[in-house]
């Protein structure tokens, strides 16, 4: 079983640039809303499919209190002038038994450097070791970056396309003995 609380990994982006890809905790509160302030309004309506800046204090805390069971968070912090900045989260929360949906959000400066695809490849981790089969996602039609962190997760995925929303559904391994 995953001590999803304390994961931590670190790893290197194209650039060359180090980013750690670790556990959200309850001290983020400032870190998360630092991210959210420096993110566009279309990187925020793609991620909320809504015009959203502003959150309620319970939505704070919904985002900030992980059990790290059936709902776990992950952010992606690089160093910015020799302190640490959150360039990007992702998190999934258990709508049924084995089914988790997950969400993406990247800083813009911060897009296009496989941070997206490393929170995709540390997120399905997570929830292959947690014992879920299958995560799912909500995406806008036209929100092409997101789709192709899907796609080249390489795991078998099937799309559903309705006129606002596409319906991503990514096929988990079932995890192995050691995990
Ligand atoms: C979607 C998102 C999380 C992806 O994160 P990211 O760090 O930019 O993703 P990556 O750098 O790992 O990969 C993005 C891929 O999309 C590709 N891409 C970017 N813009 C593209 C476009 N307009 N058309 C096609 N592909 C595009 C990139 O080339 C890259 O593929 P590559 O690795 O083959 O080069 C990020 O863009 C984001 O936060 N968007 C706003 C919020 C959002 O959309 N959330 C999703 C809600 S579930």
């Amino acid at each position: 079983m995953v001590d999803a609380v304390n994961y931590s990994e670190f790893e290197t982006l194209r650039g060359g640039r180090r980013v750690e890809i670790r556990a959200l905790r309850p001290a983020d509160r400032t870190g998360l809303a630092a991210a959210v302030a420096r993110s566009s309004s279309e990187s925020l309506y793609r991620r909320f499919l809504s015009v959203k800046r502003n959150f309620t204090e319970s939505e704070i805390d919904f985002f900030l209190n992980i059990d790290f069971i059936n709902h776990v968070a992950l952010v992606a912090v690089v160093e910015e002038n020799g302190r640490a900045a959150i360039a990007g989260g992702a998190r999934y929360v258990v709508v049924q038994p084995g089914t988790a949906e997950m969400a993406f959000a990247v800083v813009d400066e911060y897009q296009g450097q496989g941070i997206g695809a490393l929170l995709m490849r540390h997120l399905a981790a997570i929830a292959t070791r947690a014992g879920l089969r299958t995560l799912i996602a909500e995406v806008l039609p036209d929100n092409m970056p997101m789709l192709k962190v899907f796609e080249k997760s390489g795991f078998p995925r099937s799309v559903r396309h309705e006129a606002q929303v596409v319906h991503v559904s990514l096929d988990l391994p079932e995890p192995t003995s050691q995990e």
